[in-house]
């Protein structure tokens, strides 16, 4: 039997740290999934999770899978055969969205921007024009393959004055950035577990608005998937307890621990922690001659892409970090491979600490490989930050 005790530092695209009590959570003796004791706590995650999205809609649950299973809910609850959905694309997930819409046999309809950059809200505006018949309007607030922060409230406002729907991914934003689903006008939104949650990956938190549910409850066809089908889903979740399928109670303890966590902290003081953390390493970086990679002024806080210097070996550098000091970090995707780093500073391990010791031991690696930089340039750099 493998068993790993080896607590690494996870600086990654995710899963990010847990706290201590989400685990401690995870471990807690099971109770059926219809005990009382169940039942409460589903209510308990629903308030927390609706606090959290910053939304009053009453369909707020966490899918019983990772991040890409809210992503595919929401499209298969919301198309059909037939329909049209406008995708930005910029990185990994938008691309992920086309290849689900086509799934379903409906016809994606992509507004593209190079990767690194963001999906200009005109471009969408622009498209919902020329197809106002488009069903929804789809957009990754914090594109996690390229660290670019796609701002949401325009396209928001223009779609609340149509009959589209705005879904929204934010796997990696949720209490990591400001998002207010209700505010901005956002149907359908999604998120993970496992990035500024700070739980093991296995959830799919997701709202729905009235609007989207209505769009719901018009369909002619049956949601493709039956497991993902909102419509038995609800009932489950809702007053009814309908069984639909075992709800994993452990990881259920453990999202309402972190989320408990997060109302503790409070998500504005919450979202202030990933930004400071995010300047301080951003700073760092720089003075180590380590240029950050996406948009200027698009930069998220929680995963910065960072521009591989040349003549450095990518893996050699992440097998150096997790070897000899047990810090995960992310290599590059798609057309980035080999060209990014990609540095969470998501939930738990977005700390003061983790930003000097992943300078320091950067630094020491890239030395040792060749790269020419002045002497503990990058955490003088980044304690300027913290020290304020
Ligand atoms: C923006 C975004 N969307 C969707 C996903 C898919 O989530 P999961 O890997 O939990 O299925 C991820 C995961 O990294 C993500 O970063």
């Amino acid at each position: 039997m493998t068993e790993s005790h080896t607590t690494r530092i996870l600086l990654g695209p995710g899963p990010s740290n847990a706290h201590p009590r989400v685990l401690r959570a995870l471990s807690r003796p099971l109770v059926g999934h219809l005990d009382p004791i169940f039942l409460t706590l589903m209510g308990e995650i629903q308030d927390l999770l609706r606090k959290t999205f910053q939304t009053d809609n009453r369909l707020t649950i966490p899918i019983s899978a990772t991040g890409s299973a809210g992503m595919e809910a929401c499209l298969v609850n919301l198309l059909e055969p037939g329909d049209k959905a406008i995708v930005g694309v910029n990185g990994v997930f938008g691309t992920r969205m086309i290849d689900i819409v086509g799934r379903i046999g409906a016809e994606a309809i992509p507004v593209e921007a190079p990767w690194g950059e963001i999906v200009p809200p005109e471009a969408v505006i622009g498209a919902l024009k020329a197809n106002p018949e488009a069903k929804v309007a789809c957009l990754v607030h914090a594109e996690t393959s390229t660290g670019a922060w796609q701002p949401l409230e325009e396209v928001g406002a223009a779609v609340r004055a149509t009959d589209s729907l705005f879904i929204v991914d934010a796997v990696t934003s949720l209490a990591g950035a400001p998002l207010y689903v209700d505010t901005w006008g956002i149907d359908a939104c999604y998120s993970g577990t496992q990035k500024c949650l700070s739980c093991p990956p296995g959830l799919s938190p997701l709202t729905f608005s009235e609007k989207a549910l209505d769009a719901l409850r018009r369909r002619k066809s049956a949601v493709q998937s039956w497991y993902l089908d909102l419509s038995m889903i609800e009932k489950y979740w809702g007053d009814e307890r309908f069984y639909h399928h075992t709800a994993p109670v452990s990881m259920n303890y453990a999202l309402a621990e972190a989320l408990h966590l997060v109302q503790e902290e409070g998500l504005e003081a919450r979202w202030r922690r990933h930004q400071r953390h995010h300047e301080a390493l951003r700073d760092g970086l720089s003075a180590m001659g380590l240029p950050l990679a996406a948009q200027e002024g698009r930069r998220l806080w929680m995963l910065n892409s960072v521009t591989i210097p040349s003549g450095i070996d990518d893996a050699e550098v992440r097998k150096r970090l997790l070897a000899d000091y047990n810090i995960e970090i992310g290599g590059g995707l798609g057309p980035l491979k080999g060209k990014v780093w990609r540095i969470g500073l998501m939930g738990e391990s977005s700390t003061p600490a983790n930003v000097l010791l992943l300078l320091t031991a950067l630094e020491r690696i890239l030395r040792d490989l060749g790269k020419d930089m002045p002497d503990g340039a990058g955490v003088m750099a980044a304690s300027s930050i913290l020290g304020s």
